[in-house]
C-alpha cells in the first residue's frame, strides 16, 4: 500500500522533472516534491505510521528515491540554469571578479641587467653574439693562452662532460670562435652563462652571467678601453661613477687589469659594501695578447685589440642594493616581484 504511493509519486515526478523547460518550472517542481509541505516530504513523514515490518524496506525504496530525484533535480538545474530558463547572458554577472586573478610576469633582475648592458654596448656600435655553454678545452683554454699545466687554469678550472668537454668557465671562449671565423675590425659583445666549481655562497655561486666584449683593429689603445668602460660605468650607475683599473694578470691579455667602480652605496667615502675601500670590483680587461692572435692567425704586428668580462649578477647587486647571489636563482616571487 506505501508502497504504491511511493512508485506514484516517483512516476509523477520523474515525468514532470524531465518534460519541465524552465529554471521556474524546475523549482516549481522541486518544491511540490521536496520542499517542507512536498509530496515527497510528507511520504517521508508518514513513514512513521508504517507497521514495522514494512519499514526497513519501504524506507530503503524512498531514500533510493530521494537520492534519484535530487540527482535529476540537480543536473536539470545545471542546464536550465536557476532562474529564467537556459543559461542566459543575465544569469553571468560578467562584473563579478575572476576566480583567479591572472599574475602578469615580468623579466628577471639578471636579464634586465643583461639588456641593460647590451643597450649601453649597442650604443657603442658593437653587436651582440653568444656562444655555446658546453664548451671543449680548446676554446675554454688552450686558445685563451691557457696551457694544462698552467696555474691560471685552477681559478677557471670547471665541470667537465666527457673527455674534453666542459661548460665553460668564461664567456673568453666567444673571442676565440669569432676570430677564427671572420677578419677584423671587430666589435662584439656576448653575453651568457659561465660554470665554476664554486662553493655556493652570499658572493659565489657554480653558475653565473658574463657579458664578454672586445676590439680588434688597427691601433686600438689601452685608452680606447678605459674610455670605452668609463663611459660603461657613468651610464650604467650613474654620472657620477667613476672607474680604476688596477695591474692584474690574464693569460689572454697583456697587459691586464682588474676594474672598480666607485661605491655606489657611499660614493667612494667608504661603507660596509665597499668593506670601506670605496671601490667595487666588476671586471677583468685588458688588450689582447699577441700570443691569443698568433693561435688563430691574425697578424699581431697589424692588428690590436682590447677584452673585457664582466660578472653580470655583481653589477645586478650593486645596481640594486642586493646582498646575497643565492637570491638571484631561488626563485622566490617575494625578491622577483621587486624588480
Ligand atoms: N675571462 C675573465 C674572467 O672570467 C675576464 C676577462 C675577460 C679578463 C676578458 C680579461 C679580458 O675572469
Amino acid at each position: 500500500m506505501e508502497d504504491n504511493r511511493l512508485k506514484k509519486i516517483e512516476e509523477n515526478a520523474l515525468r514532470e522533472i524531465k518534460t519541465a523547460k524552465t529554471g521556474e518550472e524546475l523549482e516549481a517542481l522541486r518544491i511540490k516534491y521536496m520542499g517542507r509541505k512536498g509530496l515527497f516530504t510528507e511520504f517521508l513523514r508518514s513513514m512513521k505510521d508504517v507497521p514495522q515490518k514494512e519499514k526497513a524496506v519501504t524506507g530503503a525504496k524512498a531514500n533510493q528515491l530521494k537520492t534519484k530525484l535530487t540527482e535529476l533535480l540537480e543536473s536539470k538545474f545545471k542546464t536550465l540554469g536557476k532562474k529564467g530558463g537556459a543559461v542566459t547572458s543575465s544569469s553571468i554577472d560578467v562584473t563579478m571578479p575572476g576566480a583567479k586573478g591572472m599574475r602578469l610576469g615580468h623579466k628577471h633582475p639578471i636579464t634586465k641587467t643583461i639588456e641593460k648592458i647590451n643597450e649601453i654596448f649597442l650604443g657603442l656600435g658593437f653587436r651582440i653574439v653568444e656562444g655555446p655553454e658546453i664548451e671543449t678545452e680548446y676554446y675554454n683554454f688552450e686558445a685563451l693562452n691557457i696551457p694544462l699545466e698552467h696555474p691560471s687554469r685552477d681559478v677557471f678550472d670547471t665541470f667537465y662532460i666527457e673527455g674534453s668537454t666542459l661548460l665553460r668557465s668564461q664567456t673568453s671562449t666567444v673571442q676565440i670562435r669569432i676570430m677564427e671565423k671572420e677578419e677584423p675590425p671587430l666589435q662584439v659583445l656576448a653575453p651568457g652563462r659561465v660554470y665554476r666549481p664554486d662553493a655556493v655562497d652570499a658572493s659565489h655561486s657554480f653558475m653565473f652571467h658574463q657579458v664578454e666584449g672586445f676590439m680588434v683593429d688597427k691601433n686600438i689603445r689601452f685608452s680606447d678601453l678605459k674610455g670605452t668602460l668609463s663611459l660603461f660605468a657613468r651610464q650604467m650607475f650613474g654620472e657620477e661613477a667613476k672607474v680604476r683599473f688596477r695591474p692584474h694578470f690574464f693569460p689572454f691579455t697583456e697587459p691586464s687589469a682588474e676594474v672598480d667602480v666607485s661605491c655606489i652605496m657611499c660614493s667612494g667615502k667608504g661603507c660596509r659594501v665597499c668593506s670601506y675601500k670605496g671601490w667595487l670590483e666588476i671586471l677583468g680587461a685588458g688588450m689582447i695578447n699577441p700570443k691569443v692572435f698568433e693561435a688563430i692567425g691574425y697578424n699581431p704586428e697589424k692588428w690590436t685589440g682590447y677584452a673585457f668580462g664582466m660578472g653580470v649578477e655583481r653589477i645586478a647587486m650593486l645596481k640594486y642594493g642586493i646582498n646575497d647571489i643565492r637570491l638571484f636563482f631561488e626563485n622566490d616571487v617575494r625578491f622577483l616581484e621587486q624588480f
